[in-house]
């Protein structure tokens, strides 16, 4: 599947995207856009749109931190974030979350060096590529088995991590010094997974317009494996807790933006017997 998107994105025609800057790529997009939707541009009553609007800024500019000064952001502001949040829209109204702040550098130290722990046990048991004759010729079997089962989780992208973080090359909360926790309640009406990523998102969303800097992590579920963290904090039926949101301020201003591809995006304007036409979003 990953390999049908890459090939998808460097298709003739579509270079220019991967090697071009955001701030090109949103040009160019609002140049497409205009050119597409001029009589809506011309002819809208509402705000400008010849320009994004500042919700468009905050969604195209936001991007993740992974280093952050010591200082937590006031509490103020951390209550707003989590008001962003609690206003997410959800199925049914359900409002499937909870939220916990961590504003402690004890908690997280000791979080980070634990989950640091159980990364290397993940890949003392997983990592099939370390040179012995064992794991690249016994025990890389049975470990594609286990990714097959798991293939969100141990996606190349995460496993990647995971090895990064079991040889202490990466951190795992990435010296935040406030982490948002997100329980997610199973009870929740339909897809409450989907109502939690709503949710969070709209705090990263809200944090980067007040200047904040923010990270999601599903890393978390690393120390899920551990009774005394979920213990301590209080993870049980009929909460899950998957992912958390790592804010503060940022150290250093983010390089350029993470590439999006190209998405192939079929618009249905005809009858029932009519093709799709398809369109290009992102060109
Ligand atoms: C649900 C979710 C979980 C994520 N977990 C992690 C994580 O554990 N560690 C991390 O460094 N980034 C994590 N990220 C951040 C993504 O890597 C990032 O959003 C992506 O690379 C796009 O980059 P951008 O956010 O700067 O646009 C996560 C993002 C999402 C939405």
């Amino acid at each position: 599947m990953q390999e049908e998107k890459t090939a998808r994105v460097s298709t003739p025609g579509n270079e220019s995207f991967s090697s071009i800057g955001m701030d090109e790529v949103i040009d160019r997009s609002m140049e497409a856009f205009e050119k597409k939707n001029s009589a809506l541009v011309k002819s809208s009553k509402g705000p400008d749109l010849n320009s994004w609007t500042p919700v468009e800024e905050v969604i195209l500019d936001r991007r993740s931190t992974r280093a952050f000064k010591p200082e937590p952001l006031p509490d103020f502001m951390i209550r707003r974030i989590l008001e962003a949040g609690r206003y997410a829209p959800s199925a049914g109204n359900s409002q499937p979350w909870k939220f916990a702040v961590v504003n402690s550098s004890e908690i997280i130290e000791a979080m980070e060096k634990d989950a640091v722990m159980v990364a290397k046990a993940f890949m003392w048991l997983l990592d099939y590529n370390r040179p012995s004759f064992f794991r690249q010729h016994i025990l890389k079997h049975y470990t594609k088995l286990i990714i097959r089962f798991q293939k969100n989780q141990l996606h190349p992208v995460p496993f990647a991590l995971l090895q990064e973080i079991a040889k202490g090359n990466a951190p795992v909360f990435h010296g935040a010094p406030t982490l948002i926790l997100l329980y997610e309640d199973k009870r929740g009406v339909s897809c409450p997974a989907t109502d939690i990523g709503i949710c969070g998102q709209n705090m990263v969303l809200a944090a980067h317009s007040m200047g904040a800097a923010s990270c999601w992590i599903g890393l978390i579920k690393l120390l899920m494996y551990l009774p005394k963290w979920r213990k301590f904090f209080g993870v049980k039926y009929p909460y899950r807790l998957n992912d958390l949101v790592a804010v503060g301020w940022p150290k250093f201003k983010s390089d350029g933006k993470v590439p999006r591809e190209v998405q192939l995006v079929d618009w249905y304007e005809g009858g029932l017997n009519t093709a799709p036409r398809l369109e290009r979003q992102g060109e």
